[in-house]
């Protein structure tokens, strides 16, 4: 990253070799239609979409990732990051509020499965007939929400940077939206938002890695899940089991709506030796840990809890800062998976 903020020229050069017109090689997903196709433009936007990587920016940044993951963080100090996530949440939103996210505002265009109309089509009503038939012991008698005819849940809400821009769009319809994190104050925070309301919105502590504890509604009763910069903070090896059990709470016709990091993002290559708990799983300063994901993972761990394949992509975008003349690449993915 110094290299590329040091000499601005060579990554100007750079990138122009590597930023392909889109009618050349069209993307399949309508993330942002901003393409950089003439090389002087490059500083009169804030981000560039579709950017193609070439063989040697990605053999750089494995070379960057190899190296900031040859040191570790010793095993017997490894424990406290899964121990105490929680923990290391919730001081991060009693030292930031509501100040460190913004609102999702791409949420829509998107996801515009999160939208009442479009979805309700597609997904099966939940009838007492068929929660009966599902249902464990556990399952709540009378519910949150349970005269909605669309769910949606957001799994690792936080201060609700995707809950009110959602309940501003469903306001006036039957849908109705569960948000849970394992912060208490995140949930304290969106609590206290004056756009909550407890017609629409029922939001709740929950940690999903915690197999034991039930949701506040039956299982296959919810049309839409939104997991967005979550399963990245999660310990890889706990992903499979909670994607499972999250997926038990879709309705047939349902959908799992995804987006995180994605391996090689600026962010994973700024680590510093040190940092890395294993293969491309980090603590942050803060103790607060990221997973980059490629989309063969995000695939496998969808699929393999018997989700169906309805989107899965990269996104990998030129974010420029004019001021800095600084260009730096983003990755993330984004994903849909149904049950069927
Ligand atoms: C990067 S933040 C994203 C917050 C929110 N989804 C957004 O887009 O603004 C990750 C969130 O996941 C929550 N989280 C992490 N692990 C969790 C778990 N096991 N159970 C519930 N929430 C969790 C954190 O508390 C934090 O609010």
């Amino acid at each position: 990253c110094k290299t590329w903020r040091s000499n601005p020229l060579r990554s100007f050069m750079l990138f122009l070799l590597k930023v392909k017109n889109s009618t050349g090689n069209k993307p399949v997903a309508p993330l942002g239609s901003r393409i950089l196709t003439n090389p002087n433009d490059i500083y009169k936007h804030n981000m560039w979409d579709h950017v193609q990587w070439t063989e040697e920016d990605t053999e750089f940044a494995r070379l960057k990732t190899e190296e900031n993951s040859s040191e570790r963080v010793p095993l017997n100090e490894q424990v406290i990051f899964d121990r105490d996530a929680d923990k290391m949440w919730e001081k991060f939103y009693e030292m930031h509020h509501n100040k460190f996210f913004k609102n999702r505002k791409w949420l829509f265009a998107e996801f515009p499965e999160l939208l009442p109309l479009g979805q309700s089509r597609t997904t099966q009503p939940t009838s007492r007939l068929s929660l009966e038939k599902h249902q464990d012991n556990i399952q709540p008698a009378s519910y949150p929400g349970e005269y909605a005819t669309f769910r949606i849940l957001e799994v690792g809400c936080g201060v609700g940077n995707s809950v009110f821009p959602i309940l501003k769009t469903i306001k006036g319809t039957d849908a109705f939206v569960y948000c849970c994190d394992f912060s208490l104050k995140a949930i304290e925070l969106v609590k206290a938002h004056p756009d909550y309301d407890t017609s629409m919105c029922h939001s709740f502590v929950h940690d999903i890695c915690e197999e034991a504890a039930p949701f506040p509604f039956p299982l296959r009763s919810v049309d839409a899940i939104l997991a967005v910069f979550v399963l990245s903070s999660i310990h890889p090896e706990r992903m499979q089991g909670v994607v499972n059990r999250l997926s038990t709470y879709l309705k047939h016709g349902g959908i799992f709506l995804f987006r995180d990091y994605g391996r090689y993002d600026l962010s994973q290559l700024r680590f510093k030796k040190g940092r890395c708990l294993s293969e491309n799983f980090y603590s942050r300063g803060d103790g607060t840990c990221v997973y980059y994901f490629t989309k063969e993972e995000v695939h496998n761990l969808f699929t393999n809890a018997g989700l169906e394949e309805i989107q899965n992509l990269e996104d990998r975008r030129l974010q420029v800062n004019r001021g800095k003349k600084v260009v730096m690449r983003r990755v993330w993915v984004q994903s849909k998976f149904r049950k069927t």
